[in-house]
């Protein structure tokens, strides 16, 4: 079938329905949903035979709902309506939720139901419940609804529903002197990454994002308590707990501590230990240790290394690799493993060209560091999606296992043409061709895990459910296999060839030299497109490679 995507932006679940149904055989095309006039031409120039609406914003105008089936994603269970229905389920900590695709009508999600999905609801932030279980229920229902819709004769039901209003910040508000952790992480949760909670810090409003439960400090409800790296520590009436990340009035989301510059006041409160893991803190560099396995978790919000994390993580890396274990697995975080250097911090910096500079700099001497470890196998984990320069990261590690259903975006030029490094082109070609490298860099499209590893760009594509013991099972064998010590030489002889062959300093010469360009030239596209990307610029045209019906060689089907 010929499937219109009309979505409010190609966000994550977007991408993966997309590639899904493509997989499926379908045609597909995508069109964001700017005005009802640029919709309408969408479907008068691609004529499909269905539109699936992944994430809108807005009501799908009568004129395309009424010629046309158009299947909705609602990210609420059977019969709920209304635009905030996962804020409402996660902030009343309800134990399931679910997902609906259902029928655009003239009332909001009132349509008939065509499948639905439900899960059991983790206590995370609204975005980590959103990239993961809503996108996995919201695939399978897709699919579902879209099989029915082909057979022709299933009759979708209308079924009796209740509206909900959208939240305001007044149902978000914490109250320090009443509120517990587990009620103040709830709201926090239920409000990230967008909208945050409108709150105060240092007596000026902000909202708040990222917060982190804290088992031991407690303090005066409300008081600050300090800082540790990034995060400012809050007491509540029964404990305290983290905050990672703030946006100030009219500002972008940082860092908290640099975003508010009076946290340098605030007392340091390290860790206990240095990187050992996990406890109920905030700690966004974790290690832990398992039969000749060392596990390397970095948990950095959306996916985003700034130079000073990837410089804590590239000690990190060296503290580990003096350890004495055969493989280190680099495990990243729960819902992105890298999307690369961080654009809100460079565009915050004062100079955001010196900061990509460092930035660049800085990410490319942790892979350096993974490149070069002569001491252990090193295996990328890759159980969250990765975007631009993190795909590559997780490349320089000698084995990439990849959660199925993580979606990978391994290019850069989205981002205002930018050339990219992390050594990607040392990395990508010998994986997929000198050809496949250019395709892939050229079209800009998301990728599957299952599509990167039948390219041979990753290793292995591993099953969602259980995938941590999956990956710690393969790697604590590898690390026991009797042929350990002959494979550790094979991977020092192999480096020592491409060495002799073509240094990596001269890949990365290469590479920097083309971002020096990107950042310090003539031509202001990619700075231009990183401020778009922090402010969240709602988009005013689809772009060519995703509306193909666009295209000027575009034919309309006979
Ligand atoms: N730096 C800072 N923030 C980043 C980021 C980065 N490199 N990559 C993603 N984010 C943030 C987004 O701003 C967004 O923030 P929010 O919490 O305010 O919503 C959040 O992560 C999720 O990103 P979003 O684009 O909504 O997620 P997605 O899953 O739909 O798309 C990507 C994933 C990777 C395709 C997309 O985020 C992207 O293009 N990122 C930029 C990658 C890049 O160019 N890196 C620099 C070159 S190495």
């Amino acid at each position: 079938m010929r499937i219109l995507l009309l979505t409010h932006s190609f966000n994550s679940l977007a991408q993966r329905v997309y590639c899904e149904l493509t997989e499926l055989g379908h045609e597909l095309s995508i069109e964001f949903d700017i005005g009802d006039e640029v919709s309408a031409e969408a479907v008068a120039l691609f004529a499909p035979d269905l539109i699936v609406a992944p994430f809108l914003k807005r009501a799908i105008p009568e004129s395309i709902w009424a010629k046309h089936v158009c299947l909705v994603v609602h990210p609420g269970i059977v019969g709920d309506r209304g635009p905030s229905a996962l804020d409402w389920a996660i902030q009343h900590e309800l134990p399931e939720w679910g997902v609906t695709v259902l029928q655009a009508e003239a009332v909001l999600d009132a349509g008939p139901v065509w499948a639905a999905g439900m899960f059991a609801l983790r206590s995370a932030k609204k975005s980590s419940v959103y990239r993961n279980e809503v996108t996995e229920a919201a695939v399978l229902a897709v699919r579902v609804a879209v099989d029915r819709f082909q057979a022709v004769n299933f009759a979708p039901e209308r079924v009796p529903g209740q509206a909900h209003p959208a939240m305001r910040q007044a149902d978000r508000a914490i109250d320090w002197a009443r509120h517990t952790s587990a009620a103040i992480l709830a709201r926090v949760n239920a409000a990230d990454g967008f909208p945050g909670v409108a709150d105060e810090l240092f007596g000026q409003s902000l909202h708040v994002f990222d917060a982190w439960p804290e088992a031991t400090l407690t303090g005066e409800p409300g008081s600050l308590l300090g800082r540790r790296a990034s995060a400012v520590c809050r007491a509540t009436v029964d404990g305290a707990i983290w905050i990672g990340h703030v946006r100030r009035p009219g500002g972008i989301k940082l860092p908290a501590t640099l975003a508010c510059p009076e946290a340098a006041e605030l007392p340091e409160l390290p860790l206990a230990e240095l990187w050992k893991s996990p406890s109920a803190t905030w700690q966004d560099i974790s290690y832990e240790e398992v039969e000749g396995v060392g596990f390397l978790g970095f948990e950095f919000y959306n996916g985003a290394m700034s130079t000073s994390q990837c410089r804590r993580l590239t000690a990190a890396f060296a503290w580990a690799a003096a350890r004495p274990t055969r493989v280190i697995v680099l495990r990243g975080g729960s819902d992105f493993w890298s999307n690369g250097i961080h654009l809100n911090t460079i565009e915050a910096a004062e100079s955001p060209a010196d900061e990509s500079w460092a930035n660049i700099n800085a990410i490319d001497d942790l892979a350096e560091a993974i490149l070069r470890c002569a001491t252990q196998l090193t295996v990328a984990a890759v159980g969250g999606n990765a975007g631009a320069g993190g795909c590559f990261l997780a490349r320089a590690a000698d084995f990439v296992w990849v959660r199925d259903g993580v979606i990978l975006n391994p290019h850069y030029k989205n981002m205002g043409n930018l050339f990219g490094s992390e050594f990607w082109t040392y990395l990508l070609p010998p994986r997929v061709g000198a050809e496949g490298a250019r395709a892939i860099m050229r079209h800009r499209l998301p990728m599957t895990a299952r599509e990167a590893v039948r390219l041979g760009f990753y290793d292995a594509c591993l099953p969602g459910p259980g995938f941590a013991v999956d990956v710690a099972r393969r790697a604590v064998e590898l690390a026991a296999a009797p042929d350990f010590p002959s494979r550790l030489a094979e991977k020092l002889a192999r480096r020592e060839a491409d060495e002799a062959s073509r240094p990596l300093s001269a890949y990365r010469a290469g590479e920097l030299g083309e971002m020096r360009r990107n950042f310090y030239g003539f031509d202001p596209s990619y700075h231009v497109a990183r401020y778009h990307f922090v402010a969240r610029t709602a988009h005013s045209w689809t772009p060519r490679h995703l509306a193909r019906h666009r295209d000027l060689d575009w034919k309309m089907p006979e």
